[in-house]
């Protein structure tokens, strides 16, 4: 049997398995003092922040309901091209409700200011935002993210949900690519 391999594409580990598993067991605490007694709606922005938003529900000590968006920011190659869409919506109703909008990644920040900005027009009591990783872009103006797991550089990663070409997902670690695998 010929295994392919994901992790020799890897070029580097930026942050480790341990390092995520500790940072999201922070995030959960921090979150739990203060959405603890709201009943807060988790909603996992697909499919990225897939393993970050089920780890980090586990970390959260408190009744919640968990629901699944989807949304596209038409991605070619390794750079957004600005133009944001929900490809699949949450039916849950979402007035007095606080919101929780969990993403892989804010680079651009388009994304997570165009699902808050649809959000706040259904009413909810309050909507955050958290993003485990927060990419360190030089735009003054640019959409600010309520809680971050890790700020990172302006490169392109992989891993733990976050995809190139929709492989990599699988990693249990976020890295960074090798060049060669781009072409
Ligand atoms: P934004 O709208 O530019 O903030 O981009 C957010 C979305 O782009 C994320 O949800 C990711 O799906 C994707 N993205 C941005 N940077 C990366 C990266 O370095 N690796 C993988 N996906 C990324
Ligand atoms: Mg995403």
């Amino acid at each position: 049997m010929l295994i392919r391999s994901a992790k020799e594409d890897v070029k580097y580990v930026m942050h480790s398995r341990e390092e995520i598993a500790a940072r999201v067991r922070e995030l959960g605490r921090e979150l739990t003092e203060k959405f603890g007694d709201k009943k807060p709606l988790m909603l996992c922005v697909l499919r990225g922040a897939a393993f970050f938003f089920t780890d980090l529900c586990k970390e959260m000590d408190c009744l919640m309901d968990m629901d699944f968006i989807s949304a596209s920011s038409y991605f070619k190659g390794t750079k957004s091209t600005g133009t944001v869409h929900l490809v699949k919506d949450t039916d849950i109703n979402m007035e007095g409700r606080h919101v929780i909008v969990v993403e892989d990644i804010i680079d651009s920040g388009l994304t997570l200011e165009y699902l808050v900005k649809l959000f706040q027009t259904r009413n909810p009591a309050s909507v955050t935002t958290v993003s485990l990783l927060d990419k360190v872009v030089d735009k003054p103006e640019r959409f600010q993210v309520d809680y971050y797991g890790f700020k990172i550089p302006d490169e392109f990663v992989i891993g733990y949900g976050l995809d190139y070409a929709d492989y990599y997902r699988n990693l249990p670690y976020i890295g960074v690519l090798k060049e060669e695998c781009y072409q």
